[in-house]
């Protein structure tokens, strides 16, 4: 049988690991496929012709990636360029030629999801984005096959690597903030714009996916709350390590009879969770489910080959699927197309979490009770409070208080309360907190 002609769009560090895990792995690849896969075609601006020659076996190269997708010889368009433009364009592109498509593009996906599946289920393609969330780790296929006989209640996931190494370097090492963000860059781990990263968007965009996948609800990126790390500071990572947790860059979306939280925020998780326990770049997405139970997926989240072998157990997945009958393929977003959900998504203000609260507040008699005060008027149990000792010459001191559950708008306005106490210094840091229970 012909090979089946594969039309690569980017051969940056995605690409390339995809060239090498097609050419390296050949004979296993097609054994699984059940035909030989061949790069036919390939488009990239700018290359250095002796790393892409070096890497394996690829028919033609050009500049032009609208040459590829119009390509007649091309069975499936694998785009690796990421972005919006002209990724969108191009997938559009592919589908209306009636080729199956393979994107690591999530900021797409999330985006612009939506549209790109009706087209291509209108076309009877179909688009294959494992990849796009957690690298290497196969999310995807595990939230849409493996627990599809589940009702998803929540799921929890550290799904940004450079977030994680730049948590972790500070947390082990001391190192300074935009010094792990450098070697993060070097190492070929960050977004082209590091901001994505480090202020929670590129998390935003997996989560967003995540989230559909689990409660079968439509893409809608612009609901999903986005709080980064760039703000955490040395001082809360060690005050949570002595109370007994670890701050961690937490995508989190939860089923509640209200709506569907979706939100990525700096999170106090207790350091005994398996979860708190991943670091550096890697990743991991923790999922409940009501008949499983927990189940945790572990992997590097980020990297030339790890994100290829994803791309590739796609184009294995699509090859097998080639002729199969298009309306009896696993849906793009796990449910059937016409069974979608409208379940809102909650505003931030609604969503229940525990905090971590730190205040700068001055060393005399009655501050402590003024400050619990107003948290028993609001209605907020306290779990733990810590004082530190005040610095030689110093009147106000740190103090550290964990909080039970309670709406982010009630504990908003304790907080406008607290802040405007003469005895207390300063804004109040706020970090949620998530037990993550079983
Ligand atoms: N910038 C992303 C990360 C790459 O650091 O996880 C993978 O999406």
């Amino acid at each position: 049988m012909e090979p089946v002609k594969i039309g690569l769009l980017g051969l940056g560090t995605v690409g390339g690991g995809t060239v090498t895990v097609l050419t390296r792995n050949a004979g296993e690849i097609a054994r699984r496929a059940g035909r030989d896969i061949h790069i036919a075609h390939a488009a990239a601006r700018a290359y250095d012709p002796e790393r892409i020659n070096g890497l394996g076996d690829i028919g033609r190269i050009t500049e032009d990636a609208f040459a590829v997708v119009d390509d007649p010889e091309i069975d499936i368009v694998i785009e690796l360029i990421g972005g919006y433009s002209p990724a969108k364009e191009l997938v559009l592109q592919a589908i209306a030629n009636g080729k199956h498509v393979v994107t690591a593009n999530k900021a797409l996906i999330a985006m612009h999801g939506n549209e790109i599946f009706a087209a291509a289920q209108e076309k009877g393609v179909t688009v294959a984005f494992e990849a796009a969330v957690a690298g290497g780790i196969p999310i995807i296929k595990a939230l849409r096959e493996g627990l599809a006989a589940n009702h998803i209640e929540w799921i929890a996931g550290i799904i940004n690597g450079t977030g994680n190494f730049i948590l972790t370097e500070m947390r082990d090492k001391g190192r300074d903030f935009a010094d792990v963000l450098a070697e993060a860059q070097q190492l070929g781990y960050a977004e082209a714009d590091p901001t994505f990263d480090v202020e929670g968007i590129d998390a935003a965009h997996k989560l967003t996916i995540l989230g559909s996948l689990a409660f079968g609800i439509p893409l809608q990126f612009d609901k999903t709350f986005t709080e980064g790390i760039s703000k955490i500071e040395a001082q809360d990572v060690a005050f949570a390590a002595e109370l007994g947790y670890r701050i961690k860059h937490l995508g989190i979306t939860r089923r509640t009879d209200a709506g569907i939280e979706m939100r990525v925020h700096p999170t106090l998780i207790p350091h005994r969770r398996l979860i708190a326990n991943v670091d550096g770049v890697m990743n991991a997405v923790l999922v409940k489910g009501d008949a499983v139970g927990p189940t945790l997926y572990y992997g590097a989240g980020a990297g030339a080959l790890p994100t290829a072998s994803a791309v590739v157990a796609d184009v294995v997945d699509v090859v097998r699927a080639l002729t199969s009958d298009p309306n009896n393929r696993v849906p793009h977003l796990a449910f059937q197309p016409g069974e979608l959900a409208d379940t809102p998504v909650l505003p931030i203000d609604e969503v229940e979490t525990a905090y971590y609260l730190r205040l700068t507040a001055l060393d005399r008699p009655g501050v402590m009770a003024a400050i619990a005060g107003i948290l028993g008027e609001e209605g907020i149990s306290i779990e733990a409070i810590k004082q530190k000792e005040p610095a030689e010459g110093e009147t106000h001191v740190p103090l550290i208080m964990l909080t039970h559950r309670v709406k982010e708008a009630r504990m908003n306005s304790a907080l406008a309360r607290i802040e405007a106490l003469d005895s207390v210094h300063g804004d109040i840091v706020k970090i949620r907190m998530e037990g993550l229970e079983g």
